[in-house]
């Protein structure tokens, strides 16, 4: 290719992650191999929300597992930030369903955790956590233990967490699974307006397409196993607030959503 070539084929937006025919078999115990994703190309730019819907099973967990270096791929490419990404990176952080905090921990010092782990040092950490615990809406609660909060606070103890380290990349599987609807659609909002004060590229996964559409600027939905990607939709809402839900227009990209992945068996 010229090099007039490889500039009009250079993205516009830079990269944020990338799979690149990315396939996972897992043994199973009876020995034989599962096939949990197969042929998953991606890209996403950075600083976009996309966000992953599928049924049980079809390997959403582990697509971002290998993501965030937990996992490896049986074969493919992940890339992250322009290179190969193989392992645990303090550019990537986590939320997973449960917030697994620790209970002899208080709030800040759970949220410093990862930030222990890398090494950094104690200081700005310590300043980093007290500036996401204030974004999440905690400000006030860093001496007080988990048990006192309720399930969603915690939650939020969890998404503090995962940005101490200011990573460029935000993972979260089904992080707002086990909240009441009414939590979980205050989170929502709250989790965009997060993103827009950070900037952070953010990809999530949910069984709830409501919540994908409301949440995504793309949409990848997922097949039934192997996990292959069916369909990837551009979300174009008029606004991100809760009243866009009742709109007709949301409602035909949840329709469509459902539709397809009902043809492709795979609504549970
Ligand atoms: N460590 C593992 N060992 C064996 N099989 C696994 C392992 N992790 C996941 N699987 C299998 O891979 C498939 C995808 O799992 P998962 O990524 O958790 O799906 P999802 O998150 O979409 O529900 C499932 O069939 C699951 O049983
Ligand atoms: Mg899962």
């Amino acid at each position: 290719m010229s090099a007039a070539a490889a500039a009009q084929a250079a993205p516009e937006v830079a990269t944020a992650f990338r799979f690149d025919r990315l396939r996972k078999t897992f043994r199973s115990k009876d020995g034989g191999d599962v096939v949990a994703l197969q042929d998953v190309d991606f890209r996403v730019r950075r600083g976009e929300f996309v966000t992953v819907v599928g049924p049980s099973g079809c390997g959403k967990s582990t697509l971002l597992r290998i993501l965030a270096g937990l996992e490896r791929a049986s074969s493919g490419n992940v890339e992250l930030g322009g290179r190969e990404h193989t392992g645990p990176s303090r550019d990537v952080g986590v939320v997973f369903q449960a917030p697994v905090l620790l209970p002899w921990r208080n709030i800040i010092d759970n949220v410093l955790v990862p930030a222990q782990i890398q090494g950094r040092d104690a200081k700005t950490s310590r300043e980093r956590a007290l500036h996401y615990l204030n974004l999440v809406g905690l400000s006030g609660f860093e001496t007080k233990y988990p048990n006192e909060l309720s399930g969603g606070m915690q939650q939020r103890v969890g998404i503090a967490r995962a940005l101490v380290n200011d990573p460029m990349l935000l993972l979260m599987d089904e992080p707002f699974g086990a909240l009441d609807a009414m939590t979980r659609e205050t989170m929502n909002v709250e989790l965009l307006k997060l993103r827009e004060r950070t900037g952070a590229t953010i990809m999530l996964v949910t069984h709830s397409i409501p919540e994908a559409v409301f949440l995504g600027d793309r949409v990848i939905v997922m097949s039934p196993r192997p996990g292959r990607v069916t369909q990837v939709i551009e979300v174009d809402l008029p606004s991100r607030t809760l009243d866009v839900i009742n709109t007709e227009r949301f409602g035909a990209y949840v329709s469509g959503i459902r539709a397809n992945l009902n043809a492709s068996g795979g609504l549970d």
